[in-house]
């Protein structure tokens, strides 16, 4: 089993999608083991993005991302960063199939409502976790259903 960060961007908690995001993870039997609304400060964002400080399109990132509340999370599940990744879409809207979240919420590349750890990137998961979360904050809980979920 694996965990993973998700956050709900700025323009998908302005737009009210926090619920619907949730219940797919929920509905695909990922299991929550933190979520906070915050707001992410300059520090945080530029850190949490350094690998695109050299792109042209950082300042524009890092602005939107601190522009609003965010709803953080850690979900766990079997394979749970590429599985949230693949949920999620491509990173363009325009280029996400329906049915994804990205590809029924977004139009847009620089308003895409969602970010998840890149299960390409190595420890991207764990490190995006302790970024954004205190060990205190992760709750250790049994999954009723975990019996009917996996083999
Ligand atoms: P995140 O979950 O936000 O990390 O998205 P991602 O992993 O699918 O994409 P990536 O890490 O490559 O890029 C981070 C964010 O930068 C994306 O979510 C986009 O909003 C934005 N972004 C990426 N590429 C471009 C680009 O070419 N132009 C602009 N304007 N924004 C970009
Ligand atoms: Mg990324």
């Amino acid at each position: 089993t694996e965990r993973t960060f998700v956050m709900v961007k700025p323009d998908g908690v302005q737009r009210g999608l926090i619920g619907d995001i949730v219940s797919r993870f929920e509905d695909r039997g990922l299991k929550m083991v933190g979520g906070k609304f915050m707001q992410i400060d300059q520090d945080l964002a530029e850190e949490h993005y350094g690998e695109h400080a050299d792109k042209p399109f950082f300042d524009g990132l890092v602005d939107f991302i601190t522009s609003g509340p965010v709803f953080a999370m850690v979900w766990e599940g079997q394979d749970a960063t590429r599985q949230v990744r693949t949920m999620m879409g491509e990173t363009d809207p325009a280029e996400s199939a329906p049915g994804t979240i990205r590809g029924d919420y977004g139009l847009d590349l620089g308003r895409n409502v969602i970010h998840g750890s890149d299960h390409e990137d190595e420890g991207a998961n764990e490190r995006e976790i302790d970024l954004f979360f205190d060990e205190d904050e992760l709750v250790d809980w049994d999954q009723i259903d975990a019996p009917w979920l996996y083999e």
